[in-house]
Protein backbone atom coordinates (compact mmCIF):
# COMPACT_ATOMS: atom_id res chain seq x y z
CA UNK A 1 0.00 0.00 0.00
CA UNK A 2 3.08 2.65 0.61
CA UNK A 3 4.63 1.38 -2.06
CA UNK A 4 2.07 2.32 -4.07
CA UNK A 5 1.78 5.92 -2.68
CA UNK A 6 4.86 6.33 -3.49
CA UNK A 7 4.59 5.33 -7.39
CA UNK A 8 1.30 7.39 -7.52
CA UNK A 9 3.33 10.31 -6.39
CA UNK A 10 6.20 10.14 -8.71
CA UNK A 11 3.86 9.46 -11.75
CA UNK A 12 2.01 12.60 -10.75
CA UNK A 13 5.32 14.66 -10.47
CA UNK A 14 6.49 13.24 -14.13
CA UNK A 15 3.25 14.61 -15.44
CA UNK A 16 3.76 17.74 -13.82
CA UNK A 17 7.25 17.72 -14.97
CA UNK A 18 6.67 17.01 -18.44
CA UNK A 19 3.43 19.70 -19.07
CA UNK A 20 6.21 22.38 -17.11
CA UNK A 21 8.40 21.40 -20.06
CA UNK A 22 5.99 21.59 -22.80
CA UNK A 23 5.04 25.16 -22.00
CA UNK A 24 8.11 26.48 -21.55
CA UNK A 25 8.65 29.63 -23.98
CA UNK A 26 11.12 29.41 -27.19
CA UNK A 27 13.01 32.59 -28.09
CA UNK A 28 10.95 34.70 -29.79
CA UNK A 29 12.04 36.54 -33.22
CA UNK A 30 13.20 39.91 -32.87
CA UNK A 31 11.28 41.06 -36.19
CA UNK A 32 8.41 39.48 -38.69
CA UNK A 33 10.85 39.81 -41.23
CA UNK A 34 13.51 37.49 -39.31
CA UNK A 35 9.97 35.11 -38.69
CA UNK A 36 9.56 34.70 -42.31
CA UNK A 37 13.53 34.42 -43.39
CA UNK A 38 15.03 31.21 -44.64
CA UNK A 39 18.28 30.47 -43.24
CA UNK A 40 20.88 32.38 -44.21
CA UNK A 41 23.55 30.06 -46.55
CA UNK A 42 26.83 30.20 -45.09
CA UNK A 43 29.31 32.47 -46.91
CA UNK A 44 31.55 30.66 -49.36
CA UNK A 45 35.18 31.02 -47.97
CA UNK A 46 37.52 32.92 -49.92
CA UNK A 47 40.64 31.08 -51.38
CA UNK A 48 44.15 32.02 -51.32
CA UNK A 49 46.73 31.35 -53.57
CA UNK A 50 47.78 28.91 -50.61
CA UNK A 51 44.80 26.98 -51.17
CA UNK A 52 44.64 27.00 -54.99
CA UNK A 53 45.61 24.11 -57.19
CA UNK A 54 45.73 24.93 -60.74
CA UNK A 55 46.27 22.36 -63.97
CA UNK A 56 48.24 23.81 -66.44
CA UNK A 57 48.64 21.84 -69.82
CA UNK A 58 51.64 23.56 -71.63
CA UNK A 59 51.56 23.19 -74.98
CA UNK A 60 55.84 22.15 -75.61
CA UNK A 61 58.87 23.45 -75.12
CA UNK A 62 59.63 24.75 -79.04
CA UNK A 63 61.43 27.51 -78.33
CA UNK A 64 63.27 30.04 -75.98
CA UNK A 65 60.12 32.34 -75.71
CA UNK A 66 58.09 28.76 -74.45
CA UNK A 67 60.79 28.00 -71.86
CA UNK A 68 60.74 30.99 -70.58
CA UNK A 69 56.96 31.00 -70.11
CA UNK A 70 57.49 27.13 -68.64
CA UNK A 71 59.61 29.16 -66.53
CA UNK A 72 57.68 31.74 -65.85
CA UNK A 73 54.68 29.68 -64.61
CA UNK A 74 56.56 27.33 -62.14
CA UNK A 75 58.30 30.28 -60.56
CA UNK A 76 55.11 32.17 -59.69
CA UNK A 77 53.70 29.10 -58.18
CA UNK A 78 56.19 28.39 -56.24
CA UNK A 79 56.42 32.07 -55.02
CA UNK A 80 53.06 32.74 -54.27
CA UNK A 81 52.30 28.36 -52.80
CA UNK A 82 50.10 28.01 -55.50
CA UNK A 83 49.95 23.88 -55.89
CA UNK A 84 50.92 23.50 -59.43
CA UNK A 85 50.14 20.70 -61.76
CA UNK A 86 52.32 20.72 -64.56
CA UNK A 87 52.10 18.72 -68.01
CA UNK A 88 54.05 19.36 -71.44
CA UNK A 89 51.87 18.10 -74.51
CA UNK A 90 54.90 17.99 -76.53
CA UNK A 91 53.67 19.89 -79.72
CA UNK A 92 50.30 17.55 -79.57
CA UNK A 93 46.47 18.44 -79.34
CA UNK A 94 45.60 15.72 -78.34
CA UNK A 95 47.90 15.29 -75.42
CA UNK A 96 46.95 19.24 -74.23
CA UNK A 97 43.16 17.60 -74.20
CA UNK A 98 44.51 14.43 -72.55
CA UNK A 99 46.25 16.75 -69.70
CA UNK A 100 43.09 18.86 -69.33
CA UNK A 101 40.63 15.63 -69.10
CA UNK A 102 43.49 14.47 -66.00
CA UNK A 103 43.07 17.55 -64.25
CA UNK A 104 39.06 18.02 -64.67
CA UNK A 105 39.62 14.18 -63.28
CA UNK A 106 41.90 15.14 -60.48
CA UNK A 107 39.09 18.36 -59.91
CA UNK A 108 41.81 21.55 -59.59
CA UNK A 109 40.49 24.75 -58.84
CA UNK A 110 41.14 26.12 -62.13
CA UNK A 111 43.03 24.91 -65.47
CA UNK A 112 45.35 27.35 -67.44
CA UNK A 113 45.73 26.33 -71.36
CA UNK A 114 48.34 28.15 -74.29
CA UNK A 115 45.82 26.09 -77.35
CA UNK A 116 48.66 24.79 -79.82
CA UNK A 117 46.28 25.42 -82.93
CA UNK A 118 42.98 27.68 -82.44
CA UNK A 119 40.41 24.86 -83.03
CA UNK A 120 39.04 21.63 -81.66
CA UNK A 121 39.02 22.76 -77.82
CA UNK A 122 34.85 23.14 -77.81
CA UNK A 123 34.19 19.15 -76.54
CA UNK A 124 37.05 19.14 -73.82
CA UNK A 125 36.16 22.75 -72.64
CA UNK A 126 32.39 22.03 -72.60
CA UNK A 127 33.61 19.02 -70.24
CA UNK A 128 35.47 21.68 -67.84
CA UNK A 129 32.77 23.57 -67.55
CA UNK A 130 30.38 20.62 -66.59
CA UNK A 131 32.53 19.67 -63.98
CA UNK A 132 32.58 23.49 -62.86
CA UNK A 133 35.96 24.11 -63.55
CA UNK A 134 36.61 27.54 -65.04
CA UNK A 135 39.54 27.57 -68.49
CA UNK A 136 42.01 29.89 -68.56
CA UNK A 137 43.30 30.70 -71.97
CA UNK A 138 47.03 31.68 -71.66
CA UNK A 139 49.47 33.26 -74.10
CA UNK A 140 46.79 31.47 -76.89
CA UNK A 141 43.52 32.28 -78.24
CA UNK A 142 41.32 29.38 -79.12
CA UNK A 143 38.10 30.00 -81.55
CA UNK A 144 35.21 28.57 -79.03
CA UNK A 145 32.45 30.74 -77.88
CA UNK A 146 33.49 33.01 -74.65
CA UNK A 147 31.03 30.71 -72.04
CA UNK A 148 33.21 28.13 -72.92
CA UNK A 149 36.45 29.91 -70.89
CA UNK A 150 36.60 32.82 -68.07
CA UNK A 151 39.56 35.13 -69.56
CA UNK A 152 42.65 35.02 -72.31
CA UNK A 153 45.52 36.78 -70.76
CA UNK A 154 47.88 37.05 -74.12
CA UNK A 155 49.48 39.24 -76.70
CA UNK A 156 47.57 41.25 -79.47
CA UNK A 157 49.59 38.99 -82.65
CA UNK A 158 47.98 40.98 -84.91
CA UNK A 159 49.72 43.80 -83.49
CA UNK A 160 52.98 42.35 -83.44
CA UNK A 161 52.27 41.46 -86.84
CA UNK A 162 51.70 45.38 -87.41
CA UNK A 163 54.53 46.51 -85.72
CA UNK A 164 56.62 43.40 -87.80
CA UNK A 165 55.37 45.49 -91.61
CA UNK A 166 56.30 48.89 -90.16
CA UNK A 167 59.79 48.01 -89.16
CA UNK A 168 60.04 45.94 -92.89
CA UNK A 169 58.56 49.26 -94.61
CA UNK A 170 61.60 51.56 -92.56
CA UNK A 171 64.13 48.95 -93.59
CA UNK A 172 63.01 48.56 -96.94
CA UNK A 173 62.29 51.81 -97.80
CA UNK A 174 63.16 51.06 -101.63
CA UNK A 175 60.99 47.94 -101.71
CA UNK A 176 62.40 44.80 -102.05
CA UNK A 177 61.49 40.88 -102.39
CA UNK A 178 61.05 39.30 -98.91
CA UNK A 179 60.70 35.56 -97.53
CA UNK A 180 58.69 34.80 -94.36
CA UNK A 181 58.74 31.88 -92.20
CA UNK A 182 55.52 31.23 -90.55
CA UNK A 183 55.06 30.00 -87.44
CA UNK A 184 52.97 26.66 -86.16
CA UNK A 185 50.29 26.22 -88.85
CA UNK A 186 46.67 26.87 -87.37
CA UNK A 187 48.13 28.87 -84.30
CA UNK A 188 46.74 32.31 -83.01
CA UNK A 189 50.14 33.81 -83.43
CA UNK A 190 51.08 32.44 -86.99
CA UNK A 191 47.69 33.40 -88.27
CA UNK A 192 47.43 36.88 -86.55
CA UNK A 193 51.01 37.74 -87.37
CA UNK A 194 50.68 36.96 -90.98
CA UNK A 195 47.62 39.16 -91.23
CA UNK A 196 48.98 41.81 -89.13
CA UNK A 197 51.88 42.24 -90.88
CA UNK A 198 50.02 42.52 -93.94
CA UNK A 199 47.94 45.41 -92.64
CA UNK A 200 51.33 47.30 -92.62
CA UNK A 201 53.17 46.31 -95.40
CA UNK A 202 54.07 48.39 -98.19
CA UNK A 203 52.62 47.68 -101.54
CA UNK A 204 56.26 47.86 -103.04
CA UNK A 205 57.37 45.27 -100.98
CA UNK A 206 56.80 41.47 -102.24
CA UNK A 207 56.65 38.44 -100.51
CA UNK A 208 58.11 35.80 -102.93
CA UNK A 209 57.48 33.42 -100.54
CA UNK A 210 55.63 32.15 -96.89
CA UNK A 211 56.37 29.09 -95.40
CA UNK A 212 56.06 27.02 -92.30
CA UNK A 213 59.37 26.74 -89.71
CA UNK A 214 57.00 25.87 -86.60
CA UNK A 215 58.55 27.81 -84.60
CA UNK A 216 61.63 25.81 -83.98
CA UNK A 217 65.10 27.08 -84.85
CA UNK A 218 65.93 23.39 -86.69
CA UNK A 219 63.05 24.13 -89.22
CA UNK A 220 63.36 27.55 -89.06
CA UNK A 221 66.97 26.59 -90.95
CA UNK A 222 65.64 23.80 -93.25
CA UNK A 223 63.21 25.87 -94.80
CA UNK A 224 65.26 28.79 -95.03
CA UNK A 225 68.14 26.88 -96.62
CA UNK A 226 65.33 25.84 -99.17
CA UNK A 227 64.31 29.33 -99.94
CA UNK A 228 68.00 30.07 -100.59
CA UNK A 229 68.28 27.15 -103.15
CA UNK A 230 65.34 28.58 -104.81
CA UNK A 231 66.04 32.51 -105.07
CA UNK A 232 69.61 33.31 -104.22
CA UNK A 233 70.68 36.57 -103.70
CA UNK A 234 67.30 37.72 -105.61
CA UNK A 235 65.82 37.84 -101.45
CA UNK A 236 66.03 41.39 -99.99
CA UNK A 237 64.66 40.49 -96.43
CA UNK A 238 63.13 38.03 -94.30
CA UNK A 239 60.15 38.14 -91.86
CA UNK A 240 60.09 35.44 -89.10
CA UNK A 241 56.79 35.20 -86.77
CA UNK A 242 59.74 33.88 -83.85
CA UNK A 243 63.45 34.69 -82.88
CA UNK A 244 64.15 30.89 -83.08
CA UNK A 245 63.16 30.87 -86.35
CA UNK A 246 65.23 33.99 -87.26
CA UNK A 247 68.51 32.51 -85.70
CA UNK A 248 67.99 29.37 -87.47
CA UNK A 249 67.51 31.16 -90.64
CA UNK A 250 70.82 33.30 -89.50
CA UNK A 251 72.81 30.08 -89.70
CA UNK A 252 71.50 29.35 -92.97
CA UNK A 253 72.30 32.52 -94.32
CA UNK A 254 75.74 32.70 -93.61
CA UNK A 255 76.21 28.78 -94.51
CA UNK A 256 75.28 30.68 -98.09
CA UNK A 257 77.67 32.41 -97.87
CA UNK A 258 75.60 35.84 -97.39
CA UNK A 259 75.55 38.60 -94.57
CA UNK A 260 72.40 38.26 -92.27
CA UNK A 261 71.16 41.51 -91.30
CA UNK A 262 73.51 43.10 -94.38
CA UNK A 263 72.60 41.33 -97.34
CA UNK A 264 69.01 39.96 -96.34
CA UNK A 265 67.57 42.46 -93.39
CA UNK A 266 65.90 39.91 -91.15
CA UNK A 267 62.75 41.29 -88.50
CA UNK A 268 61.28 38.60 -86.17
CA UNK A 269 59.60 38.60 -83.24
CA UNK A 270 59.27 37.43 -79.27
CA UNK A 271 62.66 39.45 -77.90
CA UNK A 272 64.24 36.80 -76.23
CA UNK A 273 67.88 37.24 -75.26
CA UNK A 274 69.22 35.19 -78.50
CA UNK A 275 67.83 37.70 -80.55
CA UNK A 276 69.53 40.56 -78.69
CA UNK A 277 72.71 39.16 -79.35
CA UNK A 278 72.30 38.92 -82.87
CA UNK A 279 71.64 42.23 -83.01
CA UNK A 280 74.50 43.05 -81.04
CA UNK A 281 76.82 40.88 -83.29
CA UNK A 282 75.18 42.96 -86.41
CA UNK A 283 72.92 39.90 -87.45
CA UNK A 284 69.20 40.67 -86.89
CA UNK A 285 67.74 44.25 -87.63
CA UNK A 286 64.61 44.63 -85.37
CA UNK A 287 63.04 42.25 -82.93
CA UNK A 288 59.57 42.76 -81.96
CA UNK A 289 58.63 41.90 -78.14
CA UNK A 290 56.18 38.90 -77.27
CA UNK A 291 55.94 38.81 -73.45
CA UNK A 292 56.35 34.96 -72.03
CA UNK A 293 56.29 36.31 -68.01
CA UNK A 294 52.61 35.58 -67.80
CA UNK A 295 53.06 33.45 -64.76
CA UNK A 296 52.01 36.10 -61.86
CA UNK A 297 49.15 37.99 -63.65
CA UNK A 298 48.27 34.31 -64.17
CA UNK A 299 47.71 33.09 -60.83
CA UNK A 300 46.40 36.72 -59.75
CA UNK A 301 43.81 35.86 -62.52
CA UNK A 302 43.11 32.19 -61.25
CA UNK A 303 42.16 33.27 -57.78
CA UNK A 304 39.69 36.02 -59.05
CA UNK A 305 37.58 33.52 -60.60
CA UNK A 306 38.06 30.82 -58.26
CA UNK A 307 36.42 33.50 -55.92
CA UNK A 308 33.66 34.68 -58.42
CA UNK A 309 35.44 38.06 -59.05
CA UNK A 310 35.02 40.03 -62.49
CA UNK A 311 37.92 39.74 -64.79
CA UNK A 312 38.27 41.44 -68.35
CA UNK A 313 37.52 38.83 -71.45
CA UNK A 314 40.97 39.63 -72.39
CA UNK A 315 44.06 40.59 -70.92
CA UNK A 316 46.58 41.78 -73.40
CA UNK A 317 50.16 42.12 -72.54
CA UNK A 318 52.36 45.39 -72.81
CA UNK A 319 55.23 45.02 -75.76
CA UNK A 320 57.65 46.91 -77.23
CA UNK A 321 60.00 46.78 -80.28
CA UNK A 322 64.12 46.56 -80.12
CA UNK A 323 66.37 47.38 -82.33
CA UNK A 324 70.60 47.08 -82.68
CA UNK A 325 71.37 50.50 -81.63
CA UNK A 326 70.96 49.86 -77.72
CA UNK A 327 70.83 45.97 -77.77
CA UNK A 328 74.52 45.63 -75.63
CA UNK A 329 72.64 47.42 -72.84
CA UNK A 330 69.72 46.00 -72.51
CA UNK A 331 70.68 42.22 -72.77
CA UNK A 332 71.72 42.30 -69.64
CA UNK A 333 68.53 43.13 -68.50
CA UNK A 334 66.12 40.34 -70.34
CA UNK A 335 65.12 38.16 -68.44
CA UNK A 336 64.03 35.58 -70.83
O1 LIG B 1 52.53 31.80 -78.66
C1 LIG B 1 53.69 32.54 -78.59
C2 LIG B 1 54.68 32.03 -79.58
O2 LIG B 1 54.91 30.65 -79.35
C3 LIG B 1 56.04 32.65 -79.54
O3 LIG B 1 56.19 33.74 -80.38
C4 LIG B 1 56.87 31.53 -80.08
O4 LIG B 1 58.24 31.73 -79.92
C5 LIG B 1 56.28 30.41 -79.31
O5 LIG B 1 56.69 29.19 -79.69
Amino acid sequence: MKGSKILLVVVILATLAALVGCAAPTAAPATSEEAAAPAAPAEQAQKTYKDLVVGYAQLGAESEWRTANTASIQQAAEELGVTLKFSDAQQKQENQIKAIRSFIAQGVDVIGVPPVVTTGWETVFQEAKDAGIPIILVDRRADVPEDLYATYLGSDFVEEGRKAGNEMNKLLPEGGKIVELVGTVGSAPATDRFSGFRETMAPNIEIIDSQSGDFTRAKGKEVMEAFLKKYGAEITALYAHNDDMALGAIQAIEEFGLKPGTDIKIVSIDAVRGAFQAMVDGKLNVTVECNPLLGPQFYELALKVVNGEEVPKWVPSEESVYYPDNAAEILPTRQY
